[in-house]
């Protein structure tokens, strides 16, 4: 029993940081651009229209300010161990320091969820906006190879085709994996250039929309509650803060860069707050934009791109007949060029989280060791990343776009959960070792992280909880079946 708490040693860890062949390469503005790399998403341009049509109104605003404080308290905790264990396996190395074996094994196992399930997810949804990107130009992919073997599409002549494979999304994560297998410098390379073009497609859309909002929409800026808790009023509000969670995922991505990291002591923290700070800042006058322009009931029934599409169609000016005539009809393509863009870089680094993830797991023994190998040229865990082509792919090709995003969301705040309690554990444990980043007022703010982090995990459906639960079970057999028994801690003899 006592084999389950087994904790592994901070200085064991710190030693760690310094050894191995992954390549420390990145400062800390690449460490940012890593971090708006993975936030910005489908949770900016797609679910924000339809939080605000369904639950929140206008008052979306204030969801993506509570959403952004919850993950600032988790932030907060993030940048302590980050700075502190500058390790590549982010929360599962954490919780190894501070609540032992077993937890730290479930939290490296619900990270699936949230890096190699989310990254599929994003990957359907970039397949997506491909097939409407390419329609723009009347060029039509087959059905069949659009859409997975659960999903069906009718032709514009009548007839309903069933898919096959998602070949698009596949296309996509064998590319961003291939990039990652290529070098962490050069993803980084890439990622740089992909943030900074959607971050001045959001602040184009911030610019030409300002002059378009019309103060008549914000009333009442916090529509009268339904009678149906979380449509509309407070309720719809928290609700909303709930679903554009998703929107935030990606920060704690770059902590699974630590090892990478040139400086990490200094540089995790500005990555993992910075990249919060400036997203929190975008979203938020991204979504009082959208909302000012048009009215939030418009977006209603509008789904993908559809949300930012309306607010784009209401930038313009009436004409004699009483019609809106659009002043910018060529935004609709650059946003989708952003999506497109975008989408990728978030695919990229939920692929390149997982592989670090699975990295200290195998090193430490839980994993077997091809999830540690480092290629000797390109420095990077290219054997893992390549199985997580595979399993990645297999998901993208034949799995529905539904529900996943809440495995992503939960799997996620599940992560924070412990992250925030860890920092409590390790100040009690461990009080007199050195911090470069001291996360504020402990215990209050971890406490706060972990209130906010479940309050939004009980917002999210029954259903999400149960596939939360037999997920786990599945890594308690491999746990139970494999890992216990190899695990270095356990059996230093190995
Ligand atoms: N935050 C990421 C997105 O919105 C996951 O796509």
């Amino acid at each position: 029993m006592s084999k389950l708490w087994v904790r592994k040693s901070i200085i064991d860890l710190q030693n760690e940081s310094s050894e191995g062949g992954l390549i420390k390469s990145l400062g800390a503005r690449a460490l940012v651009l890593l971090g708006i790399g993975a936030i910005i998403g489908a949770g900016l341009f797609s679910i924000t229209g339809s939080a605000a049509g369904y639950n929140a109104g206008p008052a979306v605003t204030i969801s993506f300010v509570i959403a952004a404080v919850a993950c600032a308290f988790a932030g907060l905790c993030y940048a302590e161990f980050a700075s502190m264990i500058p390790v590549a396996g982010s929360a599962y190395t954490y919780s190894y320091a501070t609540m032992g074996e077993f937890i730290a094994w479930i939290i490296g196992w619900d990270l699936v969820l949230e890096y190699a399930v989310g990254a599929a997810t994003v990957s359907i949804s970039w397949s997506r906006y491909l097939v409407k990107f390419l329609e723009y130009y009347d060029l039509h992919l087959p059905a069949q190879l659009t859409l997975s073997p659960w999903e069906s599409a009718t032709l514009t002549d009548g007839t309903i085709v069933s898919g096959m494979m998602n070949l698009p999304a596949v296309f996509i994560v064998v590319a961003m994996s291939l990039l990652l297998v290529r070098g962490t410098k050069e993803s980084a390379i890439i990622n740089g250039i992909i943030v900074g073009l959607k971050v001045i497609v959001v602040l184009i859309f911030i610019a030409l929309g300002w002059a378009y909002i019309d103060t008549n929409n914000y009333t009442p800026y916090i529509p009268q509650n339904t009678g149906t808790f979380g449509e509309y009023g407070w309720s719809g509000i928290v609700r909303a803060a709930g679903i554009i969670f998703f929107a935030y995922i990606g920060f704690d991505a770059v902590s699974t860069a630590a090892q990478e990291a040139k400086n990490p002591k200094r540089d995790m923290p500005i990555g993992i707050l910075v990249s919060l700070a400036i997203c929190t800042v975008l979203y938020i006058l991204f979504a009082h934009v959208m909302t000012g322009v048009a009215n939030y009931t418009s977006f209603k029934g509008a789904d993908g791109i559809a949300p930012v599409a309306v607010a784009i169609e209401h930038m313009g000016t009436m004409n004699e007949a009483g019609k809106m005539v659009p002043a910018y009809p060529w935004l609709n393509k650059a946003i989708i060029i952003a999506i497109l863009a975008g989408y990728a870089s978030v695919i990229m680094v939920m692929l390149m989280g997982q592989s670090r993830v699975f990295y200290s797991m195998s090193k430490d023994g839980l994993l077997p060791k091809i999830f540690s190998n480092v290629h000797p040229k390109f420095g990077t865990p290219a054997k893992s990343n390549l199985l997580f082509m595979v399993f990645v792919s297999l998901f993208a090709a034949f799995v529905p776009a539904t529900v996943v995003g809440e495995m992503t969301s939960i799997g996620t705040l599940l992560a924070f959960v412990l992250v925030c309690a860890g920092v409590i554990v390790l100040r009690k444990t461990h009080p007199e070792l050195p911090r470069a980043f001291k996360t504020p007022l402990v215990p209050l703010v971890p406490i706060l992280g972990i209130l906010a982090c479940v309050a939004m995990m009980i917002s999210l459906p029954g259903d999400t909880w149960i596939r939360l639960i037999l997920w786990l079970a599945v890594g308690f057999v491999i746990y139970f079946g494999y890992s216990i028994k190899n695990s270095k801690l356990n059996n230093p003899k190995k």
